[in-house]
């Protein structure tokens, strides 16, 4: 079989690759690469990956017998507002486009996001029937996503996965809050947010997750929650992270909301000036707002996908990887 990836120089890419390199079925992966020589630093040895260099929006051909198509690009935060449709939904289009031409084409699987579908209310993890509620601009972009590729389900074989936050080895995001915490410091954005509810998924996991579906014979367009079975209440990350560091006395500095809207303000201004995009700015506070972000599994557990890892077995090794990096 022949895959053809995109975003897999990012974090998930990143762990999905390796996972195909060992997949005996699949005998090529082909990499649409913005910068080969990120690829070549990101994916160490090659294997059977083969990197095409392009992106989104100047589409180099795709492998006429592409059997697996895999969808990860896009931007889980961006500078400009706009940047969020382009790169998550109108940057599909020629994908799809290319896509529904290939004759071979057994499986499309778009990496969508928990964020599309929304929040959930405590108590009750948000399933596939719920109607999409998204609360921020990534959210309704993922959302918009997949609308556009659900409009494409006749011509091509479409499953849409929903991850939740998502944690790994090359995440740079998680490893902003690990950096405070590290120094003793829980900062909570409304009253109570520490007992903020949240589903997880290890990025080996959802790899795992992304084949499994590519090669189920399912009707396409069908949408799959994922997550572990246990949800984490956020508390439970920030006890794991100070049990790390040994940090004994942790300061928890919980901020009420207008101050949590000004912290945001300045972050978004000295994301400006760093021409950087962040992870926590304006764009992101209404989903740092949500008191649960929880999803339930049992749908994809009825095609036989579980997941392996369980966040509080990881995160030691995990936290071991980002200080032998350098990272924290
Ligand atoms: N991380 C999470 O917690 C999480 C949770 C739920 C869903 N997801 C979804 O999972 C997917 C992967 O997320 P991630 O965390 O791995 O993101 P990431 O680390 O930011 O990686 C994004 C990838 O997309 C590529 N990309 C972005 N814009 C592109 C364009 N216009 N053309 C070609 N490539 C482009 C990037 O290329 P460069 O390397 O060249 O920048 C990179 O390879 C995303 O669709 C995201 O919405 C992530």
């Amino acid at each position: 079989m022949k895959a053809f990836i995109t975003g897999s120089t990012g974090f998930v890419g990143t762990h999905l690759v390796s996972l195909l390199q060992r997949e005996p079925s699949v005998k090529k992966v082909i990499c649409l690469v913005r910068s080969p020589s990120k690829a070549r630093e990101r994916l160490g040895s090659f294997g059977k990956v083969e990197l095409l260099p392009g992106d989104l929006e100047h589409l180099p051909e795709l492998p006429e017998d592409t059997d697996l198509l895999f969808h990860l690009a896009g931007v889980t935060k961006a500078l400009a507002r706009d940047d969020y449709e382009r790169f998550n939904s109108l940057s599909l289009i020629p994908l799809l486009e290319r896509a529904s031409t290939l004759r071979n084409l057994k499986r499309f699987v778009l990496v969508s996001s928990l964020a599309a579908a929304g929040p959930s209310q405590p108590g009750r993890p948000l399933d596939e029937e719920a109607f999409p509620n998204p609360v921020s601009l990534y959210g309704r972009s993922k959302r918009s996503g997949e609308l556009r590729a659900l409009s494409y389900a006749e011509h091509l074989p479409l499953t849409i996965l929903r991850p939740p936050s998502v944690y790994g080895e090359w995440d740079t995001d998680f490893p902003v809050t690990f950096r405070m915490l590290k120094r003793g410091l829980a900062l909570n954005l409304v009253y109570g947010s520490s007992e903020r509810r949240v589903s997880l998924i290890s990025a080996d996991d959802l790899s795992r997750a992304i084949l499994h579906f590519a090669f189920l014979p399912l009707r396409s367009g069908e949408i799959f929650h994922l997550g572990e079975p246990r949800e984490y209440l956020w508390n439970e990350v920030e006890e794991a992270v100070f049990r790390f560091f040994h940090v004994n006395r942790p300061f928890r500095l919980t901020l009420p909301k207008p101050l949590g809207y000004g912290a945001a303000l300045f972050a978004s201004l000295a994301e400006r000036l760093s021409g950087q995009a962040k992870i926590f700015s304006l764009h992101k506070l209404p989903e740092l707002l949500q008191p649960c972000w929880t999803s339930s599994w049992q749908k994809a557990a009825k095609t036989g996908f579980l997941t392996r890892d369980s966040f509080p077995e990881r995160v030691q090794t995990l936290l071991a990887w980002y200080v032998q990096r350098g990272w924290l």
